[in-house]
């Protein structure tokens, strides 16, 4: 524990001397043990420089590791001039700070609600008791405090992160600012010979497609995305892409990007702008089985993807393109979402050629289930029920037991709406996509995956370790809106 709190602390030194301060001044700083309360935040950093969300520090006690969080609201007054857009943010006025914990270690969130309104905050792909979880039960009430435990169980090195969850509320205060990122290190000597010093050569990248209206609002409905008198904004950690290509400087040879679209419906397709390949090394719930070389990542929302970038040579600079596309998968736009150069002179080492071993779940007895995303106008269906309400949700709960293996078969049934299936609790694996093998990142872990109109994907995952009779998981389609309007479940892990 001593050893991990001075890496901490040499960390945010590293982060000072090579992010530089515009980066720092951008979002805001949590120090041990310190009161936060008076430190603001804004939208935008100095020009170009991509702000970074400082790491949020635990405090210690009695061997627990305590992150404060305070949810809260602020105004943003740069995204459009004369226009004062409401935000929200964890101890901040917009977005999270990044937490890290570690596998075995024992954690403690205390939450502090000041938006006004009641909010949940939900750990996305953290395996964790659903009494925990976050998820609509968990409600936290204005004014309110909430403090789960947990010891941290991952088992895996992933990109995680956490958002409010309530019912119907969700897409309001996520696309206000309600995210910020979670990050496990489990310990093993692959994720070690990774990047992995934060702040350093190992940074998030939260891309955000909004759509700001003419009334100065964060848009919450398709409706205002299409309007014309909505201005689209990719924004990338807080920062508008869409106005200034944001830049990264590192001090190494190799970077680590942690990409999480926390659009509220927008799937993000990244490139090089030189046309080169992509070396991806994590899907949402794990790093995969081997540094896998892409020539675009398409992500879709709430997913999450890590890169690494290898910047060899120092004076050139690596930019990724971002093609933002709306829920029936037609192009909004393309921007230069970032430009990521090294003033290192020396070349990274080669990565390790073997970074996971994922063995296949055995789904012999195995029960199965289908789940059918369907959509009857803008109601949001799965199974034919839109669940809107916590009697609905009570009622129409998938039940399972401790330990159980099962195998679902999902299928999006809506003409030209693409959903994507996210599952709390447990990580899942791809046994096929549209009646086809999977390949590429869909054989690692995952907890999100993006379902094609009029096609199946089938998965299978284990129940393991936690079980409650009185809270509930949550599965449904990660297009925010979409879960919004019914398109969630709830599963209760039964002991
Ligand atoms: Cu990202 Cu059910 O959540
Ligand atoms: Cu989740
Ligand atoms: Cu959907």
């Amino acid at each position: 524990m001593t050893d991990t709190c001075n890496k901490r602390v040499s960390r945010r030194h590293v982060l000072a001397g090579v992010f530089g301060a515009g980066a720092l001044a951008a979002l805001a700083t949590i120090s041990k043990g310190t009161s936060f309360a008076e430190e603001a935040t804004t939208l935008v950093a100095a020009t170009g420089t991509l702000p970074v969300p400082e790491q949020l520090v635990a405090t210690e006690s009695d061997g627990v590791s305590v992150f404060t969080l305070a949810a809260g609201t602020g105004t943003d007054t740069t995204l459009i001039s004369g226009k004062e857009i409401e935000t929200a943010g964890y101890n901040g006025t917009f977005l999270g700070l990044t937490m890290i914990v570690s596998d075995g270690e024992k954690v403690r969130w205390d939450i502090t609600n000041n938006l006004g309104d009641e909010t949940t905050v939900h750990w996305h792909g953290l395996h964790i008791a659903p009494s925990a979880d976050g998820g609509p039960q968990n409600v936290i009430e204005a004014g309110g405090t909430w403090s789960p435990e947990t010891t941290i169980n991952q088992g895996e090195a992933c990109t995680l992160w956490y958002h409010p969850h309530g019912l119907g509320t969700t897409a309001e205060q996520v696309t206000l600012g309600l995210a910020g990122m979670l990050i496990v290190d489990d310990g093993s000597a692959e994720n070690a010979a990774l990047p992995h010093d934060y702040g350093a050569d190992d940074s998030p990248i939260i891309m955000q497609s909004t759509a700001i209206t003419s009334a100065g609002a964060f848009a919450t409905t398709n409706n205002n995305f299409t309007a014309s008198a909505s201005t689209l904004k990719l924004l990338v950690n807080g920062f508008s892409a869409t106005d200034t290509t944001p830049t990264l400087s590192v001090a190494y040879g190799r970077v680590r990007l942690r990409l999480l679209n926390a659009s509220l419906t927008d799937s993000i397709t990244l490139a090089r702008s030189d046309g080169g390949a992509l070396t991806q090394v994590a899907s949402d719930a794990g790093l995969l089985a081997a540094p896998l070389s892409v020539s675009t990542l398409r992500i879709s929302p709430g997913e999450r993807a890590e890169i690494v970038l290898d910047l060899t040579a120092a004076d050139t600079a690596v930019t990724l393109n971002a093609t933002v596309r709306n829920t029936t998968n037609g192009t909004r736009y393309t921007v230069a979402m970032l430009q990521v150069g090294s003033t290192a002179t020396t070349a990274a080492d080669a990565l390790p050629s073997v970074l996971n071993t994922i063995p296949a779940l055995d789904a012999t007895g195995a029960t199965t289930r289908t789940f059918t995303l369907s959509n009857s106008g803008a109601s949001m269906l799965i199974n034919g029920i839109a669940g809107t309400t916590m009697d609905i949700m009570d009622a129409n709960a998938v039940m399972t037991t401790l330990g159980a293996v099962e195998q679902w078969t999902i299928t999006n049934s809506s003409t030209n709406i693409y959903h994507n299936f996210h599952l709390h609790d447990v990580p899942l694996q791809i046994v096929s996509v549209a009646g086809a093998a999977p390949t590429g990142a869909n054989l690692g872990w995952r907890d999100t995956v993006e379902v094609v109109p009029g096609t199946s994907v089938v998965i299978r995952m284990q129940f393991t370790d936690y079980a409650d009779n009185e809270f509930m998981y949550m599965l449904h389609c990660h297009n925010v809106i979409h879960e919004d309007d019914g398109m969630m479940l709830g599963l209760m892990v039964m002991g």
